[in-house]
């Protein structure tokens, strides 16, 4: 806990639906407490060269629906070697920030981490990323609006999937993280789903399919997360073990961009506020988040190592409803 009163704060971001939302709710939060705010341009590599630029009320207004980042974002390579992380703290501190908000995904938390723990920092972070899979975060900011973004994208396709027969193979994002693709499956009534975190031989899939085709099936959409395997090879295999014709789509940074849903809004709105009201009850050095419907502070050292989301209860629901 740190004693001394917050008045200058900065904000770095990443880039997914809702971030926006968060950067007006920090501002606005803080503007109203009386402290002045720094956006930080280009994420943690405006951070090392000190590409800061002040935000005050009116230059937050209507960003509260748009997509992406205000403050443009990067992924920085050169925050992983120490020289670089020390020339960051150094130009938070010459710039007179005592306090710093992080949106942002398990990337830009771990470098928050680092900033707070090993170069005296004081960082709060608001989870923010489509994979929502930050450990100890039941809901990241930005997974609602990919969630819908992709469900949307399926629908249509579906369209052409039950008029034609023709199986769908549709990759969604998610290198590490299956949450995306099982939550996009369940919501599209689709029929299978590969998971980075679910071993399914291929051949079960080939079963299932050749069973239905012999019952008059005539379409599949198979929901394939990033991480798991190439689109292309999941659909020759398909095809060459069915005999049936197969397509693919990859979704991709659609993904991550669009229009913010209510509920991210909603939630950009909590965090954000308390991001800033953590800073200024000097805590620092873990994220905020909700849970149970309350604010929580987590700090980063209490974090379990990884979130392991429970896929089976899911997939059988999955199965059973298809
Ligand atoms: O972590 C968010 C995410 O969108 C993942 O789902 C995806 O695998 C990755 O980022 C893509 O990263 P980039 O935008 O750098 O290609």
């Amino acid at each position: 806990m740190y004693n001394r009163a917050v008045k200058r704060i900065a904000v770095l971001t990443r880039d997914c639906g809702g971030v926006n939302a968060a950067i007006r709710a920090v501002v606005r939060t803080a503007a109203a407490a009386g402290l002045e705010v720094l956006g930080v341009r280009r994420g943690y590599e405006g951070l090392i060269d000190g590409d800061f630029t002040p935000l005050d009320r009116r230059s937050v207004s209507n960003i509260i629906g748009h997509g992406g980042t205000i403050l443009k974002t990067s992924r920085s390579e050169r925050f992983y070697e120490r020289g670089f992380q020390e020339q960051a703290a150094a130009n938070i501190r010459r710039a007179g920030v005592d306090g710093l908000v992080v949106i942002g995904g398990n990337g830009s938390l771990a470098a928050a981490h680092v900033l707070a723990s090993q170069h005296g920092l004081r960082v709060v972070g608001v989870p923010a990323t489509i994979d929502n899979d930050v450990p100890g975060v039941d809901k990241s900011l930005g997974g609602d609006t990919a969630l819908n973004v992709a469900l949307d994208a399926l629908d249509k396709i579906r369209d052409t999937a039950t008029s034609m027969e023709r199986i769908f193979v549709v990759e969604v994002m998610g290198r590490k993280s299956g949450w995306l693709a099982m939550q996009v499956a369940l919501a599209g009534g689709c029929e299978e789903v590969l998971l980075p975190e679910k071993d399914l031989p291929m051949e079960t899939v080939f079963e299932d399919i050749r069973a239905g085709h012999a019952l008059g099936k005539i379409s599949w959409i198979v929901i394939l997360a990033e991480g798991k395997a190439n689109a292309q090879d999941v659909a020759a295999a398909i095809t060459g073990a069915t005999g049936l014709e197969t397509r693919i789509v990859v979704l991709g940074h659609i993904q991550r961009g669009g229009s913010p849903t209510a509920a991210d809004r909603i939630l950009a709105a909590r965090l954000g506020h308390a991001a800033v009201e953590a800073l200024q009850a000097g805590r620092a050095d873990g994220c905020v988040h909700l849970k149970n419907g309350a604010i929580e502070f987590l700090p980063f050292s209490e974090a379990p190592e990884r979130k392991t989301i429970d896929i089976e209860a899911d997939y059988r629901l999955l199965r059973i409803l298809s």
